[in-house]
């Protein structure tokens, strides 16, 4: 006789439902799609990074289909950090932990963002964004250099008590050293991977698809390279690991499971079904089901290879 599995799982001292997350920058501030979606079916949610100020993206074009993917450079357009708190969060359904996305050009900037967010309701934790590929000042600094990285970091964790998780990029020799350095510095946990740094090109016009020129490339043509980070990852470190890159079915988060990820996130995929978190979570529970697995963290690191 079958019983329901256990999907329930503690990401970075965050006790979450199940493993599944929405992605920061994919699913707006956690009310849009709500029609779609009811986010109290999913672990939590990601918001969209935050900067002090409001900030506006990138002119369009700024997004562009690829094989097996998008390319994007919105570039962190966002409503500040005190709207989030006064406008965005009081909509989001209680119950629901909210892993707040931060970002800065300057350290100091983080540090603020991640002291206005502190003892705010429903803020169950904060995720450093230190990786978007297509922002010239601040995220590709942090996220290239290790030292960068590690003073970022620490002055992060000086300004919040709350979990933190610093999000890396994948445009770097060594991820593992990366992470390396997160969890020195005092990293709650790491979430692999943002955009692959990409460029895609127009050839009637002779120009790039992007006002921006470079892109950051998602979907399931990333989804190989960043179950790879996140395997290097979690063999680098014991902080724990939220895998992103790619994942649309149960079966994708299972893989990232496997490679050692404790919590997954589902970005481009929210596109093209807005309800793709939802069946994500209700795929792993069917996968559970398939295998006889009675708990979710049976799956976490049990990759088996020689
Ligand atoms: C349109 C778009 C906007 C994004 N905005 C952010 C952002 O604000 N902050 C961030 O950390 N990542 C951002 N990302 C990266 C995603 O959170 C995620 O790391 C990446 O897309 C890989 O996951 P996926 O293949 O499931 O989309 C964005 C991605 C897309 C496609």
């Amino acid at each position: 006789m079958s019983t329901t599995p256990d999907l329930s799982v503690e990401f970075a001292g965050i006790p979450l439902r199940n493993p599944v997350l929405t992605a920061s920058g994919t699913f707006g501030y956690g009310v849009e799609l709500e029609p779609f979606l009811d986010l109290r079916r999913l672990g939590g949610f990601v918001a969209k990074s935050l900067t002090l100020e409001p900030r506006h993206g990138n002119p369009p074009p700024r997004i562009a289909e690829t094989p097996a993917g998008m390319l994007n450079a919105i570039s962190l357009e966002n409503v500040g950090v005190e709207a989030f708190i006064e406008e965005k969060l009081p909509a989001v359904p209680d119950g629901v932990p909210v892993i707040a996305s931060v970002f800065g050009t300057e350290i100091e900037l983080y540090a603020e963002v991640c002291k206005r967010l502190t003892g705010v309701p429903k803020v169950a934790g904060l995720e450093i964004n230190a990786s978007c590929p297509h922002v010239k000042a601040g995220g590709i600094e942090f996220g290239q250099s290790p030292d960068a990285l590690g003073r970022l970091v620490r002055a992060c964790r000086q300004a919040t008590t709350l979990p933190l998780v610093v999000k890396l990029s994948p445009n770097v020799t060594s991820i593992a050293e990366m992470a390396r350095v997160c969890e020195g510095e005092g990293a709650s946990g790491i979430a692999a991977i943002n955009t692959v740094q990409a460029l895609e090109v127009d050839v009637e016009t002779r120009r790039p698809m992007l006002s921006n020129g470079l892109g950051g490339l998602s979907g399931p043509a990333i989804r190989p390279v960043a179950l790879r980070m996140v395997w290097q990852c979690a063999q680098a470190v014991s902080i724990p690991i939220c895998g992103v890159g790619g994942i649309s079915t149960g079966e994708d988060a299972v893989a990232f499971l496997l490679c050692g990820a404790t919590a997954i996130q589902v970005g481009t995929a929210s596109y093209l079904n807005p309800a793709a978190a939802g069946e994500v979570a209700d795929g792993i529970a069917a996968y559970c089901e398939r295998h006889g697995v009675a708990s979710v963290r049976e799956l976490i690191g049990a990759l088996e290879h020689s």
